[in-house]
């Protein structure tokens, strides 16, 4: 029953929210009258002394023993994500309605709203349970502004950073969710109750209106949990907004992944490259110190959190170890051609030798050159089929390596 009323009266409020923009402007006084009136309200409602019902207490509205408080909270743009130090950096508008005075506005020329300096009044003592620092965007309110039916409102525009654990796991191609919990410094839910002023869907389409940044994360939704904690022996009230964000991943594949993946098809059409050994590995080897400072970039972005090596980090790893592998293969190549070379030579040299010497007889000669020369052959032979074994295997592995990480990147 008590929220049924609560949600009669919270349409109410949020019509006249809506409705604010005209509603004040239909005076119906003269300008003396107004100025009259205005005063007069400041001192019924007793602003401006030192009144303790309004400084200090907590509003107590007939039939409730509780100070209901209205929340809402826009993002207005996300500034930053640390990885490093997982943690957010956003805009935020904050704006907090809570039960106070009221008045007859047809007693005062239909004055429906006034302005007060806050610390004239009670407040509720929201604070951000995972804020690092909190900080006024701009310049902190000084006023509130009172309705007549018996509300306050308080808008802040902030700037927040909060510890957010961030996962990731899928970067560049990850999703995070960071929560905002609402909860008072020392009301217990028995004083101080939180609720929502629009519902979440409101929230997440005004905020997407107005997001004005473009950067790296995408909004895409932010839904609440209502909750409570215990801090002592008594339970306080939460509001936990949950941010959900998307990165936009291209930057990262433009810098990162493609050129990883553009060395790694250099080094595969390397096998067809037609110089001599040594060229073609000093080619391989540069390319492996390029992925390694490919590898040095990442470092500075990704935090070294022991849970799970993000993918991106296994991609750039397995890839150069791929190189490195490919690389020993041609060094083993190198070393199998070099013996080849060295047996013709070897032959070669003996035929010289015996050439010279008249000495001999030419069966034997010849026969021996043939058995120098068909080791020769053995040796190159065993290299180009070391060489084609190893590219099949190169290009399979490869094959279901990218497979494999691809799905896990996108299915998961
Ligand atoms: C303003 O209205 C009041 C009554 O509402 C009247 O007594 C007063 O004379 C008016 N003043 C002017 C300047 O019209
Ligand atoms: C209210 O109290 C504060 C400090 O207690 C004082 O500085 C201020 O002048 C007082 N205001 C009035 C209107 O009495
Ligand atoms: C946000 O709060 C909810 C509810 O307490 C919790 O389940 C979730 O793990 C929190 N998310 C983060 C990122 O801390
Ligand atoms: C939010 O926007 C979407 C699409 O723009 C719309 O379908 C949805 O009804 C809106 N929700 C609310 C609560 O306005
Ligand atoms: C937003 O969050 C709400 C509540 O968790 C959920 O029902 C809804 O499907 C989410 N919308 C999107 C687009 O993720």
């Amino acid at each position: 029953m008590e929220f049924s009323r609560f949600s009669t009266h919270l349409h109410w409020l949020l019509l006249f929210l809506a409705s604010r923009g005209w509603v004040s402007d239909a005076q119906t006084c003269n300008t003396s009258a107004f100025a009259d009136s205005y005063r007069q309200l400041f001192e019924t409602l007793g602003l401006g002394k030192n009144d303790t019902q309004t400084t200090y207490m907590r509003p107590l509205s007939p039939g409730k023993t509780y100070t209901p408080v209205f929340v809402d909270l826009y993002v207005n743009s996300i500034i930053e994500v640390f990885e490093k130090e997982q943690s957010l950096s956003t805009q935020v508008k904050m704006i907090t309605l809570w039960e106070s005075v009221k008045w007859n506005q047809n007693q005062f020329c239909q004055i429906q709203t006034i302005a007060a300096a806050k610390n004239s009044f009670w407040a509720p003592d929201l604070v951000i349970a995972e804020s690092i620092s909190t900080e006024f965007g701009g310049k902190e309110s000084l006023n509130v502004q009172l309705i007549y039916f018996g509300y306050t409102l308080l808008s802040e525009i902030l700037s927040l950073n909060t510890a957010c654990k961030l996962d990731l796991y899928k970067f560049p191609f990850d999703t995070q969710s960071c929560n905002i919990t609402l909860q008072s410094a020392a009301y217990s839910n028995i004083d101080l109750k939180i609720f929502m002023l629009h519902d979440t869907g409101v929230l997440t389409n005004s905020s997407k209106q107005s997001f004005q940044s473009q950067g790296e994360w995408e909004l895409l939704n932010i839904s609440t949990i209502k909750s409570k904690f215990s801090p002592w022996y008594s339970y306080t009230d939460q509001l936990i907004y949950q941010i959900t964000i998307r990165r936009r991943p291209l930057l990262h594949v433009i810098n990162i992944m493609l050129p990883v993946f553009s060395f790694l098809v250099l080094d595969v059409t390397s096998f067809f490259m037609d110089v001599d050994g040594a060229d073609k590995l000093s080619f391989k080897v540069t390319l492996l110190l390029a992925i390694s400072v490919l590898l040095l970039i990442l470092n500075d972005t990704l935090p070294s959190t022991a849970d799970k090596v993000p993918l991106i980090g296994i991609y750039c790893s397995v890839i150069f170890s791929f190189i490195g592998i490919s690389i020993l293969e041609t060094i083993f190549v190198n070393f199998l051609k070099a013996r080849g070379a060295d047996s013709r030579s070897s032959a070669s040299a003996d035929v010289a030798e015996q050439d010279d010497g008249v000495s001999g007889p030419q069966v034997n000669q010849d026969r021996n050159q043939n058995r120098q020369c068909q080791t020769s052959l053995c040796w190159m032979r065993l290299a180009r089929i070391t060489d084609m074994l190893f590219f099949i295997l190169y290009i399979s592995s490869i094959a279901v390596f990218l497979t494999m990480i691809g799905r896990v990147w996108y299915v998961l």
